[in-house]
């Protein structure tokens, strides 16, 4: 295993990504710079942030290195994703698919990525809060997108991190 190679947005897959090459004991770069740095077909690990459930880069994450392992990076809870979902949507072979939280702030989105979610948050938002009885994950989310916020988790990146040796892939 050559890296870890991400793509992020507002920062929060770049510091998953930071954490997990740590603990696997790898070089991170992200994509752009990992396709001048590493060799075509080098063997990596791939972190990218879901937008609409595609794994932003991926698709040239997989044309350019021989991905062993792919985690998406989103703002629901762990309990609100399925990974066979992103797995399909992504056309993902047979390698295994992690999802992590990320977070969510709209002072670091520009452009239409911005425009997107903050009438997304004012829509969904307005949804939920008027939900009677919301779900743990319906809390969160909302909390979210009402107030930003930091989810990235040193336990789940660790999860990953041994499941990732228990595969032998690091
Ligand atoms: C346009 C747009 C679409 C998004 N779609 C999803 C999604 O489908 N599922 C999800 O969990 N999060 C979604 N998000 C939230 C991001 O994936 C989340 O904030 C992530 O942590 C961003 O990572 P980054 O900071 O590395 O860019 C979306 C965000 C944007 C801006």
């Amino acid at each position: 295993m050559k890296a870890v190679v991400y793509t992020s947005e507002s920062g929060f897959t770049k510091k998953c990504a930071e954490i997990l090459s740590e603990k696997a004991g790898l070089p991170v770069y992200d994509l752009k710079t990992a396709i001048s740095a590493l060799a075509k077909g080098d063997e990596i690990i791939y972190l990218g942030w879901l937008m609409a459930g595609f794994i932003k880069g991926y698709k040239k994450a997989a044309k350019n290195f021989d991905v062993k392992a792919v985690c998406a990076v989103g703002m629901g809870t762990p309990g609100s994703q399925s990974t066979e979902k992103i797995k399909n949507q992504n056309h993902i072979g047979i390698v295994p698919v992690f999802y992590l939280q990320g977070g969510f702030d709209i002072n670091k989105l520009h452009g239409l990525n911005k425009y997107m979610m903050s009438s997304m948050s004012k829509g969904v938002g307005k949804k939920l809060s008027e939900k009677p009885d919301k779900t743990v994950d319906e809390k969160d989310m909302l909390d979210l997108m009402l107030n930003g916020g930091d989810r990235v988790s040193e336990e789940s990146i660790s999860q990953v991190v041994s499941c990732l040796k228990g595969a032998k892939i690091i």
